[in-house]
């Protein structure tokens, strides 16, 4: 039996990938933090799918699932751990609330690390070498490549993930553990409309006018967006290769975002920042004054 276990899988990413596997005749271990989820989803999506109840900021209910799988398995391995229960959260640096923005690392970055030091041994994470060693895909982002203003405690949780998967690709390299990192765009998920519906405008600040832009600015980021299914296809793909990439960036125009990450100067992406900022103050200014 093909073993694979991916978390958050009540929607989005995590639900389109165990979709996909599913259908490509793979038994899933999917995570969820409801029980009604865990039930919903054993419904939809029959009997080669497992269902396990916990959250990736506690290690315990982690440990426990664990445990779980551990004796489901009866000896099997994992071929594939996909770390893709996320959350975003934004908001300037200068103002955003400490227990957002800790929550934002503990569930991104210390949840990664949690789930993958729980499920490690199952993937083979010992020596001698199991034959067939399973593989780590970490879903990052493009925003672990390139930090937009006032996503700040998302880019950073995702430039966290970035290293992350570069040390354990690198450590894990002695049991033949292949560690992938795939970097999203904008993908059609209910992840920002999460974020929009906890969006603090900060009244009263300096950052107000601008903030209060977010949500056409996300609004129109989702006209770029693309269907969920296909981050499940390239993480499918890499799979498959004996010899996958260090990462994958999964978006509409590949070639506009290769350059900006590669060949754009920081100065000149600051610049082009610093003057949108400017114009919408200078707008709201002129609104105030009309
Ligand atoms: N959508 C995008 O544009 C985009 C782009 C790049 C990267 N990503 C990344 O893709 C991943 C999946 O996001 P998505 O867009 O598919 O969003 P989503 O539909 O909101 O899915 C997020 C999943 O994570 C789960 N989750 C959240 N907090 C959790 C916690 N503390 N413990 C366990 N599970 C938790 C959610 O469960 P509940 O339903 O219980 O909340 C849900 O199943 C995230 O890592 C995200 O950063 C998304």
């Amino acid at each position: 039996m093909k073993n694979i276990l991916i978390t958050g899988v009540s929607s989005g990413i995590g639900l389109a990938t165990a979709q996909f596997f599913l259908e490509q005749g793979f038994f899933v271990y999917g995570s969820v933090r409801k029980k009604e989820d865990a039930d919903a989803l054993q419904k939809q999506l029959g009997d080669q799918f497992f269902p396990l109840v916990f959250d990736v900021r506690s290690n315990e209910s982690i440990l426990a699932a664990a445990k779980k799988v551990e004796d489901h398995l009866a000896g099997a391995g994992l071929l594939a751990l996909v770390n893709n229960a996320g959350i975003a959260v934004s908001g300037p640096i200068q103002l955003v609330d400490l227990q957002e923005f800790e929550k934002q690392l503990d569930v991104n970055v210390m949840g990664l690390v949690r789930v993958s030091q729980a499920f490690l041994p199952m993937l083979g994470a010992a020596l001698p070498k199991r034959a067939n060693p399973g593989k780590i895909f970490n879903i990052s982002s493009v925003s672990g490549l390139f930090t937009a203003p006032f996503l700040g405690p998302y880019c950073a949780s995702k430039y966290a993930v970035e290293a992350i998967s570069d040390a354990m690709r690198r450590e894990l390299s002695i049991f033949g553990i292949r560690v992938v990192s795939i970097e999203p765009g904008p993908i059609q998920t209910p992840i920002w409309e999460k974020a929009v519906a906890q969006t603090n405008t900060y009244p009263g600040s300096d950052y107000e006018p601008i903030l209060r832009s977010t949500e056409k600015l996300i609004k129109n980021s989702k006209a770029k967006s693309i269907p969920a299914r296909r981050v499940a296809e390239v993480i499918f793909k890499a799979f498959k290769r004996s010899s996958p990439k260090a990462r994958y960036i999964v978006t509409k125009g590949k070639l506009g975002q290769w350059l900006l990450f590669n060949l754009v100067p920081y100065w000149l992406v600051d610049y082009f920042i610093a003057n949108a900022l400017q114009k919408r103050l200078d707008k709201d200014k002129a609104r105030k004054m009309a």
